[in-house]
């Protein structure tokens, strides 16, 4: 069982991570969201967990509000993939905002220190809060059990040719919590998180599964999958933030390997994470784990087994079907 802060900003696929997530009690325990700048402003992004929350019942986790903008930079863009409010600007009742006193930092910090070398953190959007916590306390990455994180890539970028969202909005933050002497750091980044990708009958049998969850990520995804169209001319969507969940569940959905990465603040690879996954590489201490292949048919199997457990024959034959090679 991993007991899990789950740091998001919630974000279609940051939603939909935090579905796969509730989905899964026996091996992940969700202990708390908390909210962070990304893909929206803090104020969407933590309604949005209270919406997210709502949908799949799971009113008790607490929600902790986050960091407003980077470490140390103005907020220069937020996702527009994800629409105007994070969550594909669709109509649905949102939840009702009951947050917790602390600022997530505040929790993080403390929650870290009752419970040594127990707690799993999980971001899925900018790493500033981490770093927050970081600079806060200099025992606190001392006690955390490891960080499972989205963000980053070997070989690609999608806000530039080698900068991925996440690091890129705010890189001095991924500096600090890259350098910061976690046990464990497990980077999923773009290298697998492109073939995760969501195809339009897959989409389609999440509508008609027709229940609350499997409905809202139809309508959610509507405008990132329109997005992925304008942009690339590609029919579908990349489920980012889903593969960590999905790796917290079973980590053979994953390879990893162990490297050095390091994170560029300045100039045009400004956010870059550089991976050192090779040996010629000297006097460069592994301080990461990367991931660098995904079991595709494995992800979405799970993906859809866990959620939508009655359609678990109908979701194997249609991903067998489109990941046919
Ligand atoms: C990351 O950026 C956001 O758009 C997604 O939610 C994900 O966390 C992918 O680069
Ligand atoms: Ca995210």
């Amino acid at each position: 069982m991993e007991r899990v802060i789950i740091d998001t900003d919630p974000g279609i696929d940051d939603a939909m991570a935090i579905f796969l997530a509730a989905s899964a009690p026996d091996r992940i325990s969700i202990e708390a969201l908390i909210t962070v700048n990304g893909n929206t402003d803090i104020d969407n992004a933590t309604q949005n967990a209270f919406t997210i929350l709502t949908i799949c019942e799971r009113e008790d986790i607490p929600v902790y509000k986050g960091r407003s903008k980077p470490l140390k930079r103005e907020v220069r863009m937020c996702e527009s993939s994800h629409g105007d409010d994070g969550l594909g600007n669709v109509k649905v009742n949102k939840g009702k905002i009951v947050l917790q006193k602390e600022t997530a930092e505040e929790y993080m910090v403390r929650a870290a220190r009752e419970n040594k070398g127990i707690l799993t953190l999980m971001p899925i959007g900018p790493l500033t809060n981490i770093a927050g916590a970081v600079l806060r306390d200099e025992n606190f990455a001392k006690n955390i059990k490891r960080i499972v994180l989205m963000g980053g890539a070997e070989h690609c970028g999608n806000m530039s040719p080698t900068a991925e969202f996440n690091f890129w909005h705010d890189p001095e933050a991924a500096k600090i919590v890259f350098e910061a002497g976690f046990e464990e750091i497990i980077m999923v980044g773009l290298d697998v998180t492109r073939k995760a990708f969501m195809t339009p009958a897959m989409r389609e049998l999440l509508y008609q599964i027709n229940t609350p969850i499997s409905r809202f990520i139809h309508q959610i995804t509507r405008i990132y999958v329109d997005s992925y169209w304008n942009k690339l001319k590609n029919l579908g969507c990349e489920l980012c933030d889903v593969l960590v969940s999905a790796f917290l569940i079973d980590e053979s959905v994953l390879k990893i390997k162990e490297a050095f990465v390091e994170i560029e603040t300045d100039g045009i690879c400004c956010g870059t994470s550089v991976v050192y996954s090779v040996d010629i590489w000297t006097g460069k201490k592994k301080n990461c784990y990367v991931a660098y292949d995904l079991d595709v048919k494995t992800f979405f199997g799970l993906f859809f087994e866990k959620q939508f457990p009655a359609f678990k024959e109908t979701a194997e034959a249609l991903i067998e079907h489109e990941y046919r090679v």
